[in-house]
């Protein structure tokens, strides 16, 4: 025999731990495990709750029987809801539509000026010169001393040159790493030395503080200006076209004599047709670096060129502004992507 008040305990137990049952289920099968738990018809704990109302005093089956179904109505109520917070199910009528793209994954690229000196370095290794390589932080010694610079040249001035300490200083120009080759291996030497470079420059459309560059020497005996000319002549051809016209103007540079710029004839397909852009200076190595450096500069000679990738990845992809090769902006860098 159970007592009314047995029973409404009963019914309140159900209900109350019921609902916390519902809430913790997460999944669908949680969720019908508990639902059948509680409301299936044969086993279900409302089912023997209800069960018992027949050994209850009949005074009290109408009081039992109101508690049943607000327990009911209880567990019905938590189960709705928590069915509506779990994801749809799937609908067997609607298969999944297979022809969909699929999402795509993040795909990283190679930035457009490393490409430029990827590929100026293959042509260079296919004409065999070897990747050398130097320090960022140089003495005064290296970057200007060994170069030929006069102790009083402009290009050491605190306003042109990023000084770390009275005589370490972030390098202007790739030329020192010929100085170091020189100083550790003998002739025959072909490097190129890809590099970053620090000046106190001001960042516009056609200058960067920072950038990089790159050195290429060649020395031997007997090597003149005609290797020279005929080498830069054929990267060019290689890098642009067959057709790409180049021409050497007279410049000057302490660490060569004769010194030249050189310019290539580019069409920036602007509508201003084609004009000529320069890309390096280069010259005859000055005997004075070979000296300095302990190689006997009446035996051997040799050329040197410096070139800026940025500055020929411009004219490659016609690029207006050099700061767009700086921004990082994925926008226009994937746009590079292979
Ligand atoms: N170092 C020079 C510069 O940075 C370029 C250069 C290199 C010129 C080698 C001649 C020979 O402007």
């Amino acid at each position: 025999m159970t007592t009314l008040a047995e029973f409404l305990t009963r019914a309140d137990a159900i209900a109350r731990d019921g609902t916390a049952l519902i809430r913790a289920a997460v999944t669908r099968d949680a969720l019908d495990h508990a639902r059948v738990g509680l409301l299936g018809r044969k086993q279900g704990q409302l089912t023997s709750l209800m069960a018992m109302l027949g050994s209850l005093p009949a005074e009290d089956r109408r009081a039992a029987g109101a508690a049943v179904n607000a327990t009911k109505q209880t567990l019905e109520l938590t189960l709705t809801s928590a069915e509506a917070a779990l994801a749809p199910a799937p609908d067997a009528s609607r298969p999944d539509d297979l022809t969909m793209p699929g999402r795509d994954a993040w795909k990283g690229a190679v930035h457009p000026v490393s490409l430029v000196i990827d590929e100026i370095s293959g042509i260079f290794r296919e004409l065999g010169f070897t990747i050398a390589l130097g320090p960022e932080a140089e003495t005064e010694w290296y970057n200007f001393g060994a170069l030929n610079f006069p102790p009083d040249h402009p290009a050491m001035e605190a306003h042109d040159t990023l000084y770390l300490s009275d005589d370490t200083l972030l390098r202007t120009h790739t030329s020192p790493v010929q100085v170091r080759t020189l100083q550790s291996h003998t002739p025959p030497i072909r490097i190129l030395c890809p590099g970053n470079v620090y000046r106190r420059d001001f960042f516009d459309a056609t200058h960067a503080p920072s950038f990089m560059q790159i050195e290429g020497l060649c020395i031997d005996e007997g090597v003149s200006f005609v290797d020279l000319k005929a080498t830069l002549s054929e990267f060019v051809r290689r890098f642009y076209s067959d057709a790409a016209r180049v021409r050497l103007r007279p410049s000057f540079f302490p660490f060569v004599e004769p010194g030249a710029e050189m310019d290539v004839e580019v069409d920036l397909n602007d509508g201003k047709g084609t004009r000529w852009v320069e890309i390096l200076g280069c010259g005859m190595v000055h005997p004075n670096v070979l000296d300095a450096a302990g190689i006997d500069s009446e035996k051997y000679s040799g050329w040197a060129f410096g070139m800026g990738p940025a500055r020929i990845a411009m004219s490659r992809h016609k690029l207006p502004d050099i700061r767009l090769l700086y921004d990082s902006d994925v926008r226009f860098l994937e746009q590079f992507a292979q």
